[in-house]
């Protein structure tokens, strides 16, 4: 088998890539993480500059929605080299291979806040902890080997228990299949802590969140995070649905007005019910941010967004378009469905 040397430019990283494998599975096996998020060519977190070298044809390139605009980027998710190639990502890191641990959780409250809504709380033996950093992601083992991803909800600093947020997928082997089983006492294997959607911390900047429906679940973690540091960052969330059902988590809304009431919280919902019942705002959430937010006003801000790739490509474009946020400090999570079994 062939196997190809990727370089990262600017750096003495250097990792092999055989024939067949994609350059962002290759770069995990090295232990070097790169952006990644949906690994399917749609979120378009894992694009990179390709400075060097050929890719395998029909691996090359990706869509305007996933923010390529230059004919050198690709996706790295999808890339498979075709010679030695000299890479330039957004960002990268090298990992510890041996932080990443599978645990084996056992269900302890499964509820059902919305009709295709689980919220699932895992708890972990006794004198296990879980570490990762607010925003990121676990993924559920499956038999035959399949996964599935969830971002924690919970916030690092509550690491004896998972809790996760779950939209149900119709034909979703999880989802779908094993989720309606499980009973309080079930174990579930999982593995953590895995995505660069993170809180990066090493900034003062204030703060944008924006979630659409089950996206609730990273920036919930985010915002708990933040109150238990004590954090003084200015955060203002936008959370986004279709349905009254979609934002389901109200209390919790009400709660952070008492435990972070400097947290300013927008809910819009873009197919409001014809009975009037809602009376809060209607609309589609970028058309939001775009009508209170000036021209150029998140110029000094990050923005954590997460929700459906579209909405995602969306808050995108308003985002790092006419609200001037520097591309850099856009950090999203783009939920894409596994599809069914
Ligand atoms: S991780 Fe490659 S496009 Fe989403």
């Amino acid at each position: 088998m062939t196997e190809h040397t990727i370089r990262i430019d600017g750096s003495d990283v250097a990792f092999a890539c055989p024939d067949g494998e994609t350059v962002l599975d290759a770069a995990a096996r090295a232990g070097i993480e790169l952006p990644y998020s949906c690994r399917k060519g749609v979120c378009g977190n894992c694009r990179a500059h390709l400075l060097d070298g050929r890719l395998v044809p029909g691996t090359e390139g990706g869509s305007h929605e996933t923010g390529i605009r230059d004919a050198n980027e690709h996706l790295l998710c999808r890339a498979r080299p075709d010679s030695d190639l000299l890479i330039a990502p957004r960002h990268w890191q090298r990992t510890d291979p041996g932080e990443r641990k599978t645990l084996q959780a056992k269900v302890f409250r499964v509820q059902r806040p919305a009709p295709d809504v689980t919220v699932l709380q895992l708890r972990l033996p006794a004198g296990v902890r879980a570490r990762f950093k607010a925003g990121q992601h676990l993924q559920v083992l499956l038999p035959a080997g399949e996964r599935r991803p969830y971002s924690m909800a919970n916030a690092p600093h509550d690491n004896d228990n998972l809790q996760l947020h779950i939209r149900h997928e119709a034909g979703g082997r999880f989802s779908d299949g094993l989720l309606p089983t499980l009973q309080v006492g079930d174990t579930l294997s999982v593995e953590l802590a895995h995505g660069d959607f993170w809180l990066r911390e090493d900034s003062e900047r204030p703060l944008l969140l924006a979630a659409g429906g089950t996206g609730f679940a990273p920036i919930r973690s985010i915002v708990e995070h933040l109150i238990r540091q004590r954090s003084g960052r200015a955060a203002r969330l936008y959370w986004g649905g279709r349905v009254p059902a979609d934002l389901y988590a109200p209390e919790q809304l009400a709660r952070w007005k008492t435990t972070r009431p400097s947290l300013e919280v927008e809910t819009v919902l873009s197919r409001p019910p014809a009975d009037g019942s809602w009376t809060g705002r209607t609309g589609r959430l970028p058309a939001a941010l775009l009508a209170d937010l000036g021209e150029g006003s998140l110029a000094d801000h990050e923005v954590y967004a997460c929700g459906a790739p579209a909405l995602v490509a969306a808050l995108r474009e308003v985002c790092t378009g006419p609200l001037g946020l520097p591309a850099g400090r856009f950090h999203s999570d783009a939920f894409v469905s596994q599809g069914p079994a």
